[in-house]
């Protein structure tokens, strides 16, 4: 009886040493039955097996302290678990940099970046979070884990990416629960002006809409009080483009992560609510959320069946596909628009020349060209370019006009933005062929 009681003893006492510390030093490695904890008792950061499935794959990790089930927010070695029971682990090597080495010796992961010879390392858990390599007389950051995110977004962090060199800073997806390898979603930024992509094996899975400099406009339960949740900024000299979840408070919970299904979810550690996990806000989520589910010149309104239709002016390429539920074909034009049989001379018949139809409430297209131009030169903008096929002006934006395919479009029950669609004058009048 006795001899459990003090390993018992030993164990909590062995706990309490090792939660005290937030940082390791060239001296003080992290061994893997040790745990760094941050100053606040926010976070902690340590070895893991995901939901124990198995003790041959450790991983090193950040998760919140005290909140079950835990969730991990951040994970050093992805592609290589610690496959020995209790050999590894986390130093800082003579060359200043982190390194997960395993019983070997062999290297399963490293920060891998330059720091200065004359500089002594050290590494600390803040409480928002972040794990940082800095320089212990300077303070100097070396290297970051928020700029190297695994599937998570923390309050404080970012993602971006730089449209000169097309590196991006970007969320991926765990394979599956069991398993932290790199899976086949990712999470980032694109265009200008910027929207939030969620990628499946790289192509568009669902799109944010761009950022209006309060709200991302696709995102129908968006409002403009998300500027005191989200910023976007950047050094657009540089070519860097960054989303960034402010830190509000501390003790908030709140963090936003990709699954390993591919939904993007905004979740927070709920004290009232059952005291576990509770999803604020998720993507995508019904069926039109799905990128260009309704093909090129489709158009996706989830409360009618089928959700597809075309847009007018326009009719599916293949009514065989189309009639089989198969709407990612799209649509073509069914009439041409005058400005393509034939130029000038028309544009000053009485016949009318190309006009623009009006569709309210609408999760505006992709593939948008923004024009900085004055609000009320764009419909004359769009009128004399005849592969302009549709604009619209956004408050908050400004002219964007569509001259490629008008694609992953869909109505709003509410809210959302006017489009104004180039058709050929006989689709307006008495003319209209049904079919
Ligand atoms: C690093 O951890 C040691 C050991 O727990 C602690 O005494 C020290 O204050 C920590 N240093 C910083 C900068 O937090
Ligand atoms: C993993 O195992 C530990 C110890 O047996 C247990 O406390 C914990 O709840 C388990 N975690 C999961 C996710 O099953
Ligand atoms: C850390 O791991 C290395 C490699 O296995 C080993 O040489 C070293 O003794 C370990 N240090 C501690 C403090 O466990
Ligand atoms: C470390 O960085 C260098 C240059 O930045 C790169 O060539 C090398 O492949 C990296 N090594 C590892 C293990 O990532
Ligand atoms: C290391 O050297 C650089 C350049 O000489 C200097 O700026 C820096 O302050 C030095 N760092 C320390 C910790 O002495
Ligand atoms: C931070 O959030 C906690 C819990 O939600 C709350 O109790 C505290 O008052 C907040 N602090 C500030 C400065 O807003
Ligand atoms: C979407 O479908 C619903 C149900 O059929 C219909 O009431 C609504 O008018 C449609 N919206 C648009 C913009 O066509
Ligand atoms: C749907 O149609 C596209 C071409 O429009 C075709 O490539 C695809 O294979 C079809 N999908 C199914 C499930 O039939
Ligand atoms: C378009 O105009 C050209 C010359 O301006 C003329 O030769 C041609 O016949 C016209 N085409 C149509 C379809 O009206
Ligand atoms: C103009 O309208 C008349 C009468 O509807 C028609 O005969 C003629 O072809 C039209 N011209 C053009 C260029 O559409
Ligand atoms: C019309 O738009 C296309 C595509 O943006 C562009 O390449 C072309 O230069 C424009 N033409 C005119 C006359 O502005």
């Amino acid at each position: 009886m006795l001899f459990p009681m003090t390993l018992l003893f030993n164990l909590l006492l062995l706990s309490h040493n090792c939660t005290a510390a937030n940082n390791i030093t060239l001296s003080r490695p992290l061994s893997q039955d040790q745990i760094l904890t941050s100053a606040g008792q926010f976070f902690e950061l340590g070895f893991f097996q995901p939901n124990n499935f198995s003790a041959n794959h450790q991983y090193l990790g950040i998760w919140y302290k005290g909140l079950f089930p835990r969730r991990i927010v951040w994970v050093a070695n992805r592609e290589k678990p610690v496959t020995q029971s209790s050999a590894a682990n986390l130093t800082i090597g003579s060359d200043g940099n982190l390194k997960l080495l395993d019983g070997n010796q062999d290297t399963l992961w490293s920060t891998n970046v330059s720091v200065p010879s004359n500089s002594s390392a050290k590494a600390v858990l803040l409480d928002n979070g972040n794990f940082q390599l800095k320089d212990s007389l300077t303070g100097a950051n070396f290297w970051q884990s928020f700029e190297h995110p695994s599937d998570t977004l923390l309050l404080g962090g970012s993602i971006g990416y730089n449209f000169k060199t097309r590196e991006r800073r970007e969320l991926i997806s765990w394979k599956s629960d069991n398993d932290p390898s790199p899976g086949n979603f990712a999470v980032g930024l694109e265009d200008f002006p910027v929207q939030t992509f969620i990628w499946k094996n790289d192509l568009p899975y669902w799109r944010s809409g761009p950022w209006d400099k309060s709200r991302f406009i696709g995102i129908w339960q968006m409002d403009s009080s998300s500027t005191s949740f989200f910023t976007v900024g950047g050094d657009l000299q540089q070519g860097q483009v960054y989303l960034y979840t402010n830190p509000i408070n501390q003790s908030e919970t709140d963090n936003i992560f990709i699954t390993p299904a591919g939904t993007l979810q905004w979740v927070f550690w709920d004290l009232e609510g059952g005291q576990g996990w509770s999803v604020v806000w998720e993507a995508p989520q019904g069926p039109c959320d799905f990128y260009g589910v309704c093909g090129p010149f489709g158009v996706c309104n989830s409360s009618k069946s089928p959700i597809c239709s075309c847009l007018r002016g326009y009719i599916p390429k293949s009514d065989e596909e189309w009639s089989r539920g198969n709407w990612t074909g799209g649509c073509v034009r069914r009439s041409k628009l005058l400005c393509e049989t034939n130029a000038s001379s028309i544009k000053f018949t009485n016949n009318g020349t190309d006009r623009f139809w009006k569709l309210e409430h609408m999760k505006l297209p992709d593939l948008s060209d923004y024009l900085d131009i004055p609000d009320d030169s764009c419909e004359d903008w769009c009128v004399s370019n005849c592969s302009c096929k549709a604009y619209a002006i956004v408050y908050g934006i400004g002219c964007l006009v569509w001259t490629k395919d008008i694609i992953d479009l869909q109505y709003f029950l509410d809210d959302g933005e006017a489009l104004f669609l180039r058709l050929s004058h006989t689709e307006f009048g008495k003319i209209i062929i049904t079919f």
